[in-house]
């Protein structure tokens, strides 16, 4: 890899900037000041520092997100916060996105990467990697909900949904729930279809990966 392509995407920079850097000698590969930005490096062997500090080699940016309501999972938009404006900036690279959706009023664990490979394989239906959910309902939970997530829900508009599984817990207003696809409100639209309603909804798994209970409300890892 180019030296100026290597220390532009690690340091969020334009290859431009990166080459300017370069140029005045304050990036070194193995500690030498090459001043070349076409030099060609191996990103996975060579040390390669900024005005002395070493920069880690991250290929792919794989970000945990305790996501708040009011913002919403994309990459930009005009009115609303998304979740790439949440990231700090020493995590921030572009072609980060977030792979799948939770609506604007849903909180939990969003998953934001820019390896799309790694976000087909927890997005796509194929996949079957499970999200887990906790809801907060509107009316009390009924004993018979578990069965009937696991028979498999139709949704409103005929929608069939894959058996899922829902765990009732000592709060009958608190269920968790257990999917592995991600049709659209599906989690509030299976509510409806048992004849409740979801008052909120939090995320805290994706696949074997729980959400990082450390992190507040709009905080990465
Ligand atoms: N199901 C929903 O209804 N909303 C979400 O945000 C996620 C799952």
């Amino acid at each position: 890899m180019r030296l100026d392509k290597f220390t532009a995407s690690q340091k969020n920079i334009s290859r431009k900037e990166a080459g300017e850097l370069i140029r005045r000698g304050r990036v070194t590969v193995g500690g030498i000041a090459v001043k070349k930005p076409d030099m060609q490096i191996d990103p996975e062997s060579d040390e390669i520092a900024l005005d002395g500090m070493h920069i880690l080699y991250r290929k792919n940016m794989y970000i945990m997100l305790n996501k708040p309501a009011g913002v919403i999972c994309a990459t930009r938009d005009e009115l609303s916060r998304t979740v790439t404006e949440l990231i700090p900036p020493e995590l921030y690279r572009k072609g980060l996105f977030p792979a799948g959706r939770l609506d604007k009023d849903t909180e939990g664990f969003v998953f934001i990467t820019d390896d799309g490979e790694t976000a087909h394989r927890i997005t796509s239906p194929a996949g079957h990697v499970e999200k887990e959910y906790i809801a907060a309902l509107e009316s009390p939970a009924k004993e018979i909900y578990p069965r009937l997530f696991a028979e498999g829900l139709v949704i409103d508009g005929g929608e069939k949904c894959l058996p899922a599984k829902l765990i009732l817990t000592e709060d009958d207003r608190v269920v968790r729930i257990i999917l592995r696809e991600g049709k659209y409100h599906q989690v509030k639209r299976m509510a409806e279809a048992v004849g409740n309603k979801v008052a909120s909804l939090k995320r805290v798994r994706i696949g074997g990966l729980w959400l990082d209970e450390g992190l507040a409300l709009g905080e990465c890892r």
